[in-house]
C-alpha cells in the first residue's frame, strides 16, 4: 500500500507528564434507561447471580478492569431519597423520577450496588443529591455507608445486613448543578455556598474521604468557566476535585470535523486547570486542584428515539446510542487527551457503562455484546497504566469546519516501569490515507515491538449487533523497532496500539 503522509515522534522515557492514575479509566451507571434494570440487574436472566446481577455483563465488564464508577446518577440524583434504596426491597417505595421521566422501583439500591461493584473490583464514586435535599442527606448517606457503628444510620446498614462499613472514599457534591435542566438548579454563589458547608459536613462526619465539586456541564455552558472561578472562591480549600463533563456528536455528518473534537475536550481541560490556578493564586494556596472528568463519550445517536418513548414506564430504553467505527475513533482521541494530562486529569468516568450511552448493550433476557467503543477502552485501560510520556509529535495537519491546525496523528505514550511495558498509542486522523509513522524510541534500549493492535474498517459508520461483530481489533499491524525507531503504518483512519517491552 502506497501512503503519501508521514509522522514522527520522539518519545524519551525523560519526558515524564506524570503517572497516571488508573482511575482514568472509570465509568459511570445512573439509574436511567436499562443501565440498571435489564442492564447489570435482571434476577429472570439465565446468567443472574444470587443477587440477581447478570453474570454476562459483569464477564464483560471484569474484561475492561473499571476501577471505579459513579452512581446513581447523574440528573437522576438531583432527586434520589437515598432511604427508598436501603431496607428491604419489597418495602421499598416505587417513585417518580422526574430527571427521566420514568417510575423508579427502587430494587436496587446503595447497597445492592456497591455489593455488585465490589464483586467485579471497583470502587463506587458515590454522588449526594443537593437538588433537592442537601446536607442532611449527604450526611446522613455518608454516615450510613462509612460509620463503623453506634449511630442511628451506622446500625441501620448493620440491621441491613452490611456490618462492615463500606468505606466509600470518593464524593460528588451534586451533579451538574449549573444545569437548568437539573433539579435544583443552582446559580454559583448558591451551589458554591451549598457545596462548602456539605463538604465540612461531610469531612467531620468522615476526614479521610475525596469530594468532588461541581464544574461546567459542558463548554458551550454561558457560564463556562465564571462557574468554575465562582464556585471554587467558596469550595477550593474543602474539595480535592472539580468536574468536567464533555459529550459529542457528529450531527452534521462532518467526520473530519468530527474527529477534531477532542482538541474542543484538551481546551476545556487547560481552560479549567488555569482557573484552577488562578483561583489558587487568588488565595494564595498550597494546594493544586485535581480535575475529575466524570462524565465523557458520544452521545447524539439516540436523541430522536428518546422523544417518542413514553413517560412513567420502568427502565425503557433511553440513551441507547448504537455506536460505529468513527465513534471509536472520537473516544480513542478522547482517552488520549486525558492520558496526556495525567498531571491534572486523576479521575474520569466513561458515560455510562451498560445500554445507556454504553460500551455494552444488552437484550434484556438475552444477550450481551461489545459497541466499537469498548474496544479502544478496553486497550487503554490495559495498557495505558504506568507513566504518561510525552510524545513530541511533528505530523501534517488539516483544517476542519471548527477547528484549525488538526493533526492526523493524535497519540499518547505510556511506560509502566514495572513491567518495563511502552505503550504507543496512535490514531490516524486522515480519513482516505495510510501514514507511515516513525518514532524515536532511542532512550528504550533493547526494546522490541511485542504487538500492534489495530481498529479499522472500511466503513466509517460500521455498527456491532448482537448478531454481529463487524468492528473488533486484529494484531496484524506491522510496527516494527529497529535501531531505537519504531516504524509503523498506521492505515486511513484506524486506532493502534503499538506495545513495546525488552
Ligand atoms: O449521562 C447522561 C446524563 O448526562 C447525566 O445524567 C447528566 O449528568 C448529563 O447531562
Amino acid at each position: 500500500m502506497t501512503s503519501m503522509l508521514k509522522s514522527r515522534m520522539v518519545v524519551d522515557k525523560s519526558f515524564r507528564i506524570a503517572e497516571v492514575d488508573s482511575r482514568v479509566y472509570g465509568s459511570f451507571i445512573e439509574h436511567l434507561g436499562r443501565a440498571v434494570y435489564g442492564g447489570i440487574y435482571e434476577p429472570s436472566h439465565p446468567t443472574a447471580d444470587a443477587d440477581g446481577f447478570r453474570g454476562d455483563v459483569k464477564e464483560l465488564l471484569k474484561q475492561l478492569n473499571v476501577p471505579i464508577i459513579r452512581y446513581p446518577g447523574g440528573n437522576f440524583v438531583s432527586g434520589y431519597n437515598w432511604e427508598d434504596g436501603v431496607g428491604p426491597v419489597d418495602q421499598r417505595p416505587k417513585r417518580l423520577d422526574l430527571a427521566w421521566r420514568t417510575v423508579e422501583p427502587n430494587e436496587v439500591g446503595t447497597n445492592e450496588f456497591i455489593k455488585w461493584a465490589s464483586g467485579i473490583g471497583s470502587e463506587v464514586m458515590m454522588a449526594v443529591n443537593l437538588g433537592t435535599r442537601g446536607i442532611d442527606a449527604a450526611r446522613n448517606l455518608l454516615e450510613y455507608c462509612n460509620h463503623p457503628g453506634g449511630t442511628y444510620w451506622s446500625d441501620l446498614r448493620s440491621k441491613h445486613g452490611v456490618k462492615e462499613p463500606h468505606r466509600i472514599k470518593t464524593w460528588c457534591l451534586g451533579n451538574e448543578m449549573d444545569g437548568p435542566w437539573q433539579i435544583g438548579h443552582k446559580t454559583a454563589e448558591e451551589y458554591g455556598r451549598l457545596a462548602l458547608e456539605t463538604a465540612k459536613v461531610m469531612r467531620q462526619v468522615d476526614p479521610s474521604i475525596e469530594l468532588v465539586s461541581c464544574g461546567s456541564s459542558h463548554t458551550a455552558m454561558p457560564t463556562f468557566p465564571q462557574w468554575e472561578a465562582e464556585t471554587l472562591d467558596h469550595t477550593y480549600e474543602a474539595v480535592d476535585y472539580i468536574s468536567l463533563h464533555q459529550y459529542y456528536g457528529n450531527r452534521d455528518n462532518d467526520t473530519a470535523n468530527y474527529l477534531a473534537r477532542s482538541m474542543d475536550m484538551d481546551h476545556f481541560i487547560h481552560t479549567v486547570t488555569s482557573t484552577c490556578d488562578y483561583i489558587k493564586a487568588k488565595k494564595r494556596s498550597k494546594k493544586t486542584m485535581m480535575l475529575s472528568f466524570d462524565e465523557w463519550n458520544v452521545w447524539y445517536h439516540s436523541n430522536d428515539a428518546d422523544t417518542k418513548l413514553d413517560p412513567w414506564t420502568i427502565a425503557p430504553p433511553q440513551l441507547e446510542d448504537v455506536y460505529n467505527f468513527e465513534d471509536a475513533l472520537l473516544v480513542g482521541s478522547m482517552l488520549l487527551t486525558m492520558i496526556r494530562h495525567a498531571d491534572r486529569v486523576k479521575m474520569a468516568c466513561l458515560a455510562q457503562l451498560v445500554n445507556v450511552i454504553a460500551p455494552i448493550m444488552t437484550e434484556n433476557g438475552g444477550r450481551a455484546w461489545k459497541q466499537t467503543i469498548f474496544y479502544p477502552y478496553l486497550h487503554a485501560s490495559q495498557y495505558g497504566r504506568g507513566v504518561s510520556l510525552m510524545p513530541v509529535v511533528d505530523s501534517p495537519v488539516y483544517d476542519a469546519q471548527d477547528y484549525t491546525d488538526v493533526p492526523y496523528l493524535d497519540s499518547a505514550v505510556v511506560y509502566n516501569e514495572e513491567s518495563e511495558e511502552l505503550t504507543i498509542f496512535a490514531l490516524n486522523r486522515h480519513l482516505e490515507e495510510g501514514m507511515e509513522l516513525e518514532c524515536d524510541v532511542r532512550s528504550f534500549e533493547g526494546y522490541k515491538v511485542t504487538q500492534h493492535l489495530v481498529l479499522e474498517h472500511e466503513d466509517l459508520k460500521a455498527v456491532n449487533t448482537a448478531a454481529e461483530e463487524k468492528v473488533k481489533p486484529h494484531a496484524q499491524g506491522d510496527a516494527i523497532c529497529q535501531d531505537g525507531k519504531v516504524t509503523a503504518h498506521l492505515s486511513k483512519a484506524s486506532w493502534n496500539v503499538i506495545r513495546l517491552s525488552k
